[in-house]
């Protein structure tokens, strides 16, 4: 295993308070059963596996009791030595917000003083492996103000616009351009930041309307807005975001397969 030299103190916000509505299950998708645990406390035991996190800051769906419990025990499992030999990270729970970005300012508001850098990981995410956590981590170490986990693109990837006029009869979109695969990527969770930066990033995002807030689905994008140079560094499959009943389909095949739960990509 390796880890990153001379890291900054660092806390990882774990965003986990998005209502699941496309998974299906009428229950936030933090809560939603995954091989016998939560989605939460999955997404819990690879940040704390990883070994990269001072805190461990969690934005949940406002008022949860239920979860903020699941956060409470998580923390005493760890406490209790369920950790993997690593500095064992402290836990904080906070009410997440309306949009993603709402989540990560709540959380970005509990970070510790002495805090460095950050990673923001999607909960949904909840089989992302501890080598992509030190990827991240180690290009923080290296200099970088922000670095994202990224795949390559396997689709072919292509703009459309409604159709309108008499097209609109023949199929509900037209084709207005193919983008070059070869240089798409597709972008994954933990996303690492100087604190400075996200911070940064997150403050000239307060004045977006509800339709502009709800556009941003990465905290990557507002720091390109500032013209902070973004890092790309080699993500995993198995990072998959679990969205749709289909993916819960593959994380329990992960979890129940001859690879084990964390198996890691070369
Ligand atoms: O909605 P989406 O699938 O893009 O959400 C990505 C992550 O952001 C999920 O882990 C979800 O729990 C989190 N989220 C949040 N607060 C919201 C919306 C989403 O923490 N209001």
């Amino acid at each position: 295993m390796t880890t990153p030299s001379a890291a900054p103190v660092t806390a990882v916000i774990l965003v986990a308070a998005g209502s699941g509505q496309r998974l299906g299950y009428g229950m936030p998708k933090a809560k939603v059963p995954l091989g016998g645990d939560s989605i939460l406390i999955h997404a819990l035991r690879g940040v704390a596996a990883a070994g990269v996190a001072r805190q461990i800051c969690v934005a949940l769906p406002p008022g949860d009791r239920e979860l903020a419990a699941q956060c409470e025990a998580f923390a005493e499992e760890l406490r209790n030595g369920g950790g993997n030999g690593a500095e064992t990270p402290e836990i904080t729970a906070v009410d997440g917000g309306a949009s993603r970005a709402d989540s990560v300012r709540a959380a970005l508001a509990a970070l510790h003083p002495d805090t460095r850098s950050v990673l923001v990981h999607d909960a949904a995410r909840a089989l992302a492996p501890e080598a992509v956590f030190h990827r991240v981590a180690e290009a923080l170490a290296a200099g970088a103000q922000a670095v994202i986990p990224v795949l390559p693109v396997v689709d072919t990837v292509k703009t459309v616009a409604r159709t309108t006029g008499p097209d609109a009869d023949i199929a509900p979109e037209l084709v207005t351009g193919t983008a070059p695969r070869e240089a798409l990527r597709a972008v994954q969770t933990p996303q690492g930041f100087s604190l400075e930066t996200l911070r940064r990033a997150h403050e000239s995002a307060e004045g977006l309307d509800e339709a502009q807030a709800a556009a941003v689905t990465d905290d990557a994008m507002l720091v390109e807005l500032l013209g902070v140079p973004v890092h790309a560094v080699r993500g995993a499959s198995q990072s998959l975001k679990i969205t749709t009943p289909l993916d819960l389909i593959l994380a329990e095949g992960l979890l129940e397969g001859p690879l084990g739960a964390r198996w890691v990509e070369g």
